[in-house]
């Protein structure tokens, strides 16, 4: 006669302590994997901005929209501008103009785009961009110590998803660099309770 114990069917725990072991071990790795997602959302370029920060950011200027949002996932949003550029159009091999412009760039080519946007300020453009405060990395010095006031913002944000939706916080600080418009500067620190360091 076998006297082996009879083999329990693979992923069916049969006792108490057993189901215990499975049911720790599952959201163990439930936090693992949400840990792992908010720490590689920095990696996806298609996040959009929170619609209330750039309802405050159009207030500050007293204006309805953007003229130009130079990277945006499409032609006609989620931003309110009056011209959208997406990768197709290239945005970063365009002149932007005297406009009044919009960037939340792809973060994966922060270093580029803080550049064209400094660059673009050099003709004229008024430029706020939302980047990660990353006040240590090379862009950070040649693109924005020294060449724009910066609104070091308080919270952690929710990005949104491209259905509107918010994500939970970012697993990274965000400052919003304005290069060409100080008075709004200014007013962004005080509405939005930031910490602001004006160019000298
Ligand atoms: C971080 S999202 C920002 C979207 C939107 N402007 C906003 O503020 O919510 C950056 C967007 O830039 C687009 N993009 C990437 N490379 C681009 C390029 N070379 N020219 C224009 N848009 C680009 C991405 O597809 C993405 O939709």
């Amino acid at each position: 006669m076998n006297q082996e114990e009879p083999q329990r069917r693979p992923g069916r725990p049969r006792k108490h302590a057993d189901l215990r072991a499975a049911w720790r071990a599952a959201s163990a790795a439930h936090r693992r994997r949400k840990k792992v997602a908010a720490y590689h959302m920095h990696l996806s370029d298609e996040w959009c901005t929170p619609a209330a920060l750039l309802t405050s950011i159009l207030g500050a200027a007293g204006r309805e929209q953007f003229e130009l949002d130079p990277c945006s996932p499409s032609n006609s949003g989620p931003v309110a501008a009056d011209i959208h550029w997406t990768k197709e159009d290239d945005g970063l091999s365009r002149p932007w103009g005297q406009r009044f412009v919009w960037c939340n760039p792809p973060y994966s080519r922060v270093s580029d785009w803080t550049a064209k946007c400094k660059d673009e300020a050099d003709r004229g453009a008024q430029v706020v961009a939302l980047v990660f405060s990353k006040t240590g990395t090379r862009w950070w010095h040649q693109n924005v110590s020294g060449c724009a006031d910066v609104v070091l913002l308080p919270r952690r944000l929710k990005f949104s998803r491209s259905d509107g939706t918010l994500a939970s916080s970012a697993p990274f600080d965000s400052a919003l660099i304005v290069w060409n418009h100080r008075p709004l500067a200014q007013r962004l620190a005080g509405d939005l309770k930031g910490h602001l360091i004006l160019r000298l």
